[in-house]
C-alpha cells in the first residue's frame, strides 16, 4: 500500500490487514511496549481545517513509533498563500517521509500523491475520512467479534463520514443502511459503488435502523458548511439518534460517532452518555488504527 487517499483504493485484504496491525499494536500499547518501527522518519501534517483527534494521535502515534511529527498549519504554509498542491507536495518530498493532509477538495490530496514522491494520508476531505473508519471498523470488530452477518446504520448528513462508512463497511462484508434527508445523499461515486451490494439508503430512521448491530452518525453541518447550519438544523431536525430509535435496533447495539458531536441535534445527551464508553474506545482507536496506516505505508 503506497498512499492512504480514500478506502475506494483499498481491497478488502488491505482493510483486514490494517485492522489486524492496529489490533497488534493497541495489545503492546496496553502493555506499554513499543517498537520504534518508524525511527528517524519525519511525517509532515498539514491542516487546513481544525483538528483536536486526528492532529493528537497522528503526533503522538508518530512520536510513539520513533519517528517525528511536524505540525504544518495551512495558515502558515506558502499554500495558504496560494503555492500550488503540485510545488508543495515536490518540495515537501525532499525533506519528510509522507504527508498527512487535512483539507476540504479530494483532489488536493489526489494531487498531493500523483505530484509528490512520499506516502500521502488523507486526514478527512469534503469526500472522506477514511482513518476514521479505519479505527470505526477496529471498534465494530472489537464489540462484535467480526464483520459477517452485523448492520451498520448511518443517520444523517450524506457527508464525508457517510461515504466512508459505505465504502469501509460494504468492504468487510457488513450490511450497511443509511437514513438521510433528500437532497443529502452521499457521493454519487458511493453509491454507484454500493448499488449492487447489502445496502439501504432511505429517508426513514426507523426503516434503517431496525435490527442494527451498530448505529453511527455525525453533525448536520460539517466544518466548511457553517454557512448553511441554521438552514439545516430545519431539515435535519429529525435525523437524531435517540432512546425511541434505539428500540428498534438490536438490544446490544452499539453507537458510535467520529466526535465531535452536537447533543441535541444529531444525537440526544441520553444516548451519548448511555454509550460512551463505545465512543472514546472509539476515539482512542483512531491513535491505533493510524498508527497501523503509517507503518504500513511508511515502513520500509
Ligand atoms: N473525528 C475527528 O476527525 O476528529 P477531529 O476533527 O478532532 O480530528
Ligand atoms: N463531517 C465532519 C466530520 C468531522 C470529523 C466534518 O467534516 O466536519
Amino acid at each position: 500500500m503506497k498512499h492512504l487517499l480514500k478506502l475506494l483504493d483499498l481491497s478488502e485484504k488491505e482493510i483486514i490487514e490494517i485492522l489486524d496491525l492496529a489490533d497488534e499494536l493497541k495489545a503492546e500499547n496496553k502493555k506499554g511496549i513499543t517498537h520504534h518501527r518508524l525511527a528517524g522518519k519525519t511525517l509532515g501534517l498539514i491542516f487546513e481545517k481544525s483538528s483536536t483527534r486526528t492532529r493528537v494521535s497522528f503526533e503522538v502515534g508518530m512520536y510513539q513509533l520513533g519517528g517525528y511529527p511536524l505540525f504544518l498549519s495551512s495558515r502558515d504554509l506558502q499554500l495558504g498563500r496560494g503555492e500550488s498542491i503540485a510545488d508543495t507536495a515536490r518540495v515537501l518530498s525532499r525533506y519528510v517521509d509522507g504527508i498527512m493532509i487535512r483539507t476540504f477538495e479530494q483532489e488536493k490530496v489526489e494531487q498531493l500523491a500523483e505530484y509528490g514522491s512520499i506516502p500521502i494520508i488523507n486526514g478527512l476531505t469534503d469526500f472522506c475520512h477514511p482513518c476514521q473508519v479505519l479505527a470505526d471498523l477496529q471498534t465494530i470488530r472489537e464489540y462484535k467479534g467480526g464483520f459477517a452477518g452485523k448492520k451498520l446504520v448511518y443517520i444523517g448528513d450524506g457527508n464525508n463520514m457517510a461515504n466512508s462508512l459505505i465504502v469501509g463497511g460494504l468492504k468487510v462484508g457488513m450490511s450497511v443502511a443509511v437514513a438521510c434527508p433528500k437532497g443529502y445523499e452521499p457521493d454519487a461515486k458511493v453509491l454507484e459503488f454500493a448499488k449492487d451490494k447489502d445496502f439501504l439508503l432511505t429517508d426513514d430512521i426507523y426503516e434503517a435502523a431496525k435490527d442494527a448491530d451498530a448505529i453511527y452518525t455525525d453533525v448536520w453541518a460539517s466544518m466548511g458548511q457553517e454557512g448553511e447550519a441554521e438552514e439545516r438544523k430545519k431539515i435535519f431536525k429529525s435525523y437524531c439518534v435517540t432512546s425511541e430509535l434505539m428500540k428498534v435496533a438490536k438490544p446490544d447495539c452499539i453507537v458510535l460517532h467520529c466526535l465531535p458531536a452536537h447533543k441535541g441535534e444529531e444525537i440526544t445527551e441520553e444516548v451519548f452518555e448511555a454509550h460512551v464508553n463505545e465512543i472514546m474506545d472509539e476515539a482512542e482507536n483512531r491513535l491505533h488504527a493510524q498508527k497501523a496506516v503509517m507503518v504500513k505505508v511508511m515502513e520500509k
